[in-house]
């Protein structure tokens, strides 16, 4: 049998450096970050401050870790943590606002991962009754992964910030796939840097990059963040390989986004006249999560995928989801059109 390129629409954190950036990592000019003497940490951390209009930033090895230390920056052990019932913090993050924070949570069932003003000022516990944990932290996640990509209205944003600030709470914004969103609505960085306390982007998503996300946020911030980053773990030494792999999407992988954005509207369009296909989340961005029909099993639909060399995720009961990024070129998405379209 011919050779064929496997088609990984996993995730879109499966991306292998291109060359042009290895080469940029490898020029890299490095030092010790743990004692902040790495020079290209620095100036990344300085760059995606100055874009999102925030005072600082810290560069960490993954947005896992970046949620992390932002929720604990935000709370003290029994205090709450308002956030959706889809959110990554909550589902994927291994219990971390407990066992890192020793917070406890406040779900709300949003719409695709996305709630109201009202819905957060429904949950805010009375801070005067003793029997509550006290409320002190609102979580947001933009684009929501478990939502299929889908995107926040920033009025909405700007309703639960004037409520946040109103009750004294602190707002985080999970912006693993913040850029997507920020494409999809033809926003800046700079209109969302304000409306939050700390915000975490991830590198390693759809720009690209090995590994790598920043927490921004005040300069008291970032001094505690540091601190909490070594706790964890997280104080990486000569860091600046990776981030000159940071400088280098930043500079090149923003504006392709849309590229990944228009492949999850083409394959929604294909899968809404698939027989086998009941249901798909309304497509935003790069993240198409779709369900079978309850005659086709998950299973034998991905083993039929991954005979035609292409692996998909399963995320729930009969959803799979595919995403695109980067390293999912046109021939292959052609490819892949068609094996979707053969499917019994
Ligand atoms: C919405 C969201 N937040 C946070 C993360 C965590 O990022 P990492 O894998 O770098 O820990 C992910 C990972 O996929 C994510 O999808």
């Amino acid at each position: 049998m011919p050779h064929t390129e496997m088609i990984d629409v996993r995730s879109d954190t499966v991306t292998r450096p291109t060359e042009a950036m290895r080469a940029a990592m490898m020029a890299a000019v490095v030092g010790d970050d743990v004692f902040a003497e790495d020079a290209t940490v620095n100036a990344l951390q300085e760059k995606a401050a100055a874009l999102f209009g925030m005072e600082a930033a810290l560069f960490c090895p993954s947005g896992t870790m970046t949620n992390q230390i932002a929720i604990k920056l935000h709370t003290q052990p029994g205090d709450e943590v308002i956030c959706d019932q889809l959110s990554h913090i909550y589902l994927y993050e291994g219990g971390g606002i407990a066992m890192n924070s020793g917070a406890s949570v406040r779900l709300l069932a949003g719409d695709r991962g996305r709630f109201t003003a009202d819905q957060v000022a429904d949950n805010i516990n009375n801070a005067n009754d003793a029997h509550f944990p006290q409320t002190r932290l609102v979580a947001i996640e933009n684009t929501v992964n478990k939502g299929g990509g889908a995107t926040w209205d920033i009025e909405d944003i700007k309703r639960i910030r004037v409520l946040t600030q109103q009750r004294g709470l602190a707002l985080h914004l999970d912006g693993a796939r913040l850029f997507n969103a920020l494409a999809a609505h033809q926003q800046t960085p700079q209109v969302v840097g304000p409306l939050f306390d700390t915000i975490s982007i991830c590198l390693s998503k759809g720009l690209g990059a090995p590994v790598g996300s920043l927490l921004l946020g005040t300069r008291d911030h970032m001094r505690r963040a540091h601190r909490i980053r070594k706790v964890l773990g997280g104080g990486m030494r000569q860091a600046g390989f990776m981030a000159a792999a940071g400088h280098y999407a930043l500079d090149n992988h923003l504006t392709r986004l849309t590229e990944d954005h228009d492949k999850a509207t083409a394959l929604e369009r294909v899968l809404r006249s698939m027989s086998y296909v009941v249901d798909i989340l309304p497509v935003e961005t790069n993240i198409v999560i779709f369900k079978l029909s309850d005659h086709v099993s998950t299973e034998d639909f991905l083993s039929y995928l991954s005979e035609q060399q292409v692996r998909a995720a399963s995320v729930g009961k009969q959803l799979i989801r595919m995403v695109f990024h980067l390293d999912v070129s046109d021939s292959q998405f052609d490819r892949l059109l068609g094996i979707v379209r053969a499917f019994r």
